[in-house]
């Protein structure tokens, strides 16, 4: 029974999560003729000018480098991020009240993210045996370095609140890629039903942290909204801003001269498309309107500055 105020959307974990009711996924090495291992039109970089020669094998090359560095990314984020809050949580270790049901809940969230962990980290090391094709291009995600340069900066009694808010931006900003590779039909089936797995979880989390953030919202102090507020674009930069490393690493590995590639990053990643990370971010600002974050002047400069909410 889940008290008044929350909702638990894990009633049907043991025959719904991804854990608990699906299979293992395999990939296949072998690719149709119209098929890619990730959707080109998410790695950006494909279509810069630069790259206007590269041939049809290269650019397969790029794109399941692309892949690993995406399942990379999904396993660093559940490990080194959700996780240790997700389990803190559940231990009723974050410094706030929480109904028990959402406790119960954390220990659901815990397991399918370190299953997701798990069969994202699986999946790399499966596709390497199946198409001969190292994952010679993983790089640590970006947003562990930016995290960690954050951190550094705030005081350490404030250091856990940040950590929990960035799992909060990361779980309540479902991505994009898991919404379009389920149903990209360019893309082979065990990938798609890899990330349709995460994706269903994902939904389930993504309500979780909503109704987490109402309370978590709630019981913060004034001092503690004022260094909050502010803080969440920057978390939402830190999440969504393109990693420059790694694609520099993927497309080193298809044998492009570093001029070619320097040129290419450029043409690419040196504006920022107007609106794109209002677009992405969508959902979340919405929540943190919704909770009275943005009702504080400073957090609604921060909001404005980073461009996800209008002026
Ligand atoms: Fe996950
Ligand atoms: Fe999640």
């Amino acid at each position: 029974m889940s008290p008044p105020g929350y909702r638990s959307s894990f009633a049907q974990w043991e025959t719904r999560a991804s854990v608990r009711s699906r299979p293992r996924r395999h990939p296949t090495a072998v690719l149709g003729p119209d098929q890619v291992f990730f959707p080109p039109e998410l790695f950006p970089v494909l279509s810069a000018p630069a790259l206007a020669d590269l041939d049809p094998a290269a650019r397969q090359s790029i794109l399941q480098h692309a892949l690993y560095q995406y399942l990379h990314f999904t396993t660093v984020l559940e490990q080194h991020a959700v996780l240790p809050v997700t389990s803190a949580i559940s231990l009723g270790d974050v410094g706030i009240a929480l109904p028990e049901a959402m406790r119960a809940d954390a220990y659901k969230i815990t397991t399918d993210e370190a299953w997701h962990a798990q069969f994202a980290y699986d999946f790399i090391a499966e596709l390497h045996a199946e198409t001969g094709v190292p994952s010679s291009a993983l790089v640590r995600p970006r947003f562990v370095t930016d995290l960690a340069r954050l951190r550094e900066e705030v005081e350490p009694s404030l250091r856990r609140l940040a950590d929990l808010l960035f799992t909060t931006v990361s779980e309540t900003l479902v991505s994009q890629l898991l919404m379009d590779i389920p149903r990209d039909g360019r893309i082979p089936d065990p990938i798609r039903e890899v990330v349709a797995d995460h994706a269903m979880d994902e939904g389930r989390h993504q309500t979780y942290f909503r109704q987490f953030l109402r309370e978590l919202w709630t019981q913060l102090g004034t001092a503690e909204r004022r260094f909050a507020g502010p803080l969440i674009p920057r978390l939402v930069e830190i999440f969504l801003a393109p990693d420059l490393g790694s694609v520099e690493a993927i497309l080193r590995q298809a044998g492009l001269a570093p001029t070619v590639v320097s040129t290419a990053l450029r043409e690419t990643y040196a504006a920022v498309p107007e609106g794109r990370l209002a677009a992405e971010a969508r959902v979340t600002v919405r929540l943190f309107d919704e909770v009275g974050a943005l009702d504080d002047h400073a957090t609604r400069a921060a909001f404005t500055t980073a461009g996800l909410v209008p002026a």
